[in-house]
């Protein structure tokens, strides 16, 4: 062995001692017990695009496994290409839910479902109820004979029976909004059976009224707790009804969710009529049927698109689940055509998809929603054709706004679905935040105003448009955290 082949091998010897050294060190270290120190399980985040695929639905989120090996939703964090998470949103959520879940309600009574008044394809509200199925034991609930309301309506008097539609009784109001304003009263004074007191209800307005105020909200889906705190927030707004945006639940199936969902409404709902889109989550029971949304609306799920006139605006509710094939817009489109062809002041769209969207699985690749792609192919010329001023949206679980060929497009954040992770950025989409929103709408002859409303009831945005003299918006983005 030569000097050179000699320093070479010594340099190898000192290296590999150096290294074993090390690694023993360190092997030492990492099997140290911390005294004093209890084990903690520790949640294991995926990292990098872990999608869970419903392959009917093409909803995905990212998730992140329990010690357990429970798979559990996360709020990721954009890191580079892919996303991670600590997993501190699911610990957080778990808990209120526990909450909720543990929480008495001595106002429920007589009822599994407290009263509630719909406005869902109907020219008068309805108000419905679902009885305890113990209730017939309790004389106070008399539910024996069948139920009856009454109406109280300028003073007088009209007593209706109701009928029963699955478990849900309904009682059609004597009068519609119009007739209603006619006998000069815009409230109703109801009481049914087994309920302690008279309640008010206001009527939803006519196409002769010369103005409106309803608000917005959607995806309440999974937390209840936090709908009900924007159900507290609205209810104290002046309006006439209350449209929803779809995802009313997470499970459709789960009627233990539909009765969190009205008590968590219940501040509104006892005293204003909802109007509803159906979402995608609002199908998930077997077969993907809908039944508890459509018992609950008393509205065939599929055919659930229609329209309501409140005064200076015309409302267009569509149903865009488009994953499930047996929903046909062409059929919608159809029919849009002949809606969409009667003057309005204001042509506002609402359904549950947004077709602009920076939320992640929801428009970006890798996966391309069918629903949204239909909808800018079908509908949006339609829209742009019939002079459509505003579309309101849910699902993304983002607040977001975008504009295309003059038609302002809004969505509203969850209130009450797990804030939505950002995916690829959609040139229509000019804000996007991770902000739980609801919406406060007005509209007379002149002016259209949304504002949109945080959870402490604070205003976070505004748009206005004037159609007479100008258009204009007034955004206020600057007051939130820009999303991205
Ligand atoms: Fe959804």
């Amino acid at each position: 062995m030569n000097i050179k082949s000699q320093r070479v091998f010594t340099t190898l010897v000192v290296v590999c001692s150096f290294s074993f050294l090390i690694t023993t060190v360190q092997f030492a270290h990492a099997r140290a017990p911390e005294v004093g120190v209890q084990p903690q399980p520790q949640f294991r985040p995926r990292f990098t695009h872990q999608f869970r695929i419903d392959p009917d639905d093409q909803e995905d989120y990212m998730t992140g496994e329990t010690p357990e090996g429970d798979q559990k939703y996360i709020k990721p964090q954009q890191n580079g290409d892919g996303y991670e998470s600590d997993g501190s949103e699911f610990s957080d959520f778990e808990a209120s839910e526990e909450r909720w879940e543990n929480s008495v309600t001595p106002e429920d009574g007589c009822f599994e479902i407290l009263p509630y008044w719909t406005w869902v394809g109907t020219v008068k509200p309805v108000l419905n109820w679902g009885y305890r199925s113990d209730a017939g034991a309790n004389p106070l609930c008399a539910v024996a004979n069948g139920a009856t309301a009454e109406f109280t309506i300028a003073g007088e008097k009209k007593v209706v029976t109701a009928h029963k539609d699955r478990d849900i009784w309904r009682a059609d109001s004597p009068l519609d909004g119009c007739e209603t304003r006619d006998l000069g009263a815009e409230l109703i004074e109801y009481q049914i059976t087994g309920m302690p007191a008279p309640a008010r209800v206001v009527m939803p307005p006519c196409a002769k009224s010369k103005e409106v105020q309803f608000t917005f909200l959607a995806d309440t889906q999974k937390a209840p707790w936090i709908a009900e705190v924007f159900s507290n927030i609205l209810a104290k707004l002046p309006s006439q009804f209350v449209l929803h945006g779809g995802d009313h639940v997470q499970t459709g199936g789960n009627r233990g969710m539909w009765r969190q969902f009205f008590r968590a409404m219940r501040p509104m709902l006892g005293n204003q009529a909802i109007v509803s889109a159906i979402g995608n989550h609002d199908y998930r029971d077997s077969g993907k049927q809908a039944r508890n949304y459509s018992e609950f609306f008393d509205v065939e799920p599929d055919k659930a698109f229609y329209v309501v006139e409140a005064g200076p605006v015309r409302l267009f509710v569509l149903n865009s689940n488009f994953y499930l094939k047996r929903i046909d817009i062409e059929e919608q489109v159809k029919w849009l055509e002949s809606a969409l062809a009667v003057p309005a002041q204001w042509k506002i769209v609402a359904f549950h998809h947004p077709p602009f969207s920076n939320g992640i699985g929801h428009l970006p690749l890798p996966f391309l929603s069918k629903e949204h792609l239909k909808i800018r192919t079908y509908l949006l010329p339609l829209f742009e054709q019939m002079g459509v001023d505003l579309v309101l949206n849910g699902h993304t679980h983002l607040f977001e706004r975008a504009r295309n060929n003059g038609i302002e497009f809004m969505t509203t954040g969850a209130a009450g679905g797990r804030m939505g992770p950002f995916g690829r950025r959609n040139s229509k989409v000019f804000f996007s935040a991770q902000k739980r929103t609801a919406f406060w709408l007005s509209a007379d002859d002149r002016h259209l105003e949304v504002q949109v409303l945080g959870q402490s009831g604070e205003v976070v945005d505004t748009w206005v448009k004037a159609k007479s003299i100008f258009s204009r918006d007034v955004s206020l983005p600057f007051s939130i955290a820009p999303g991205r």
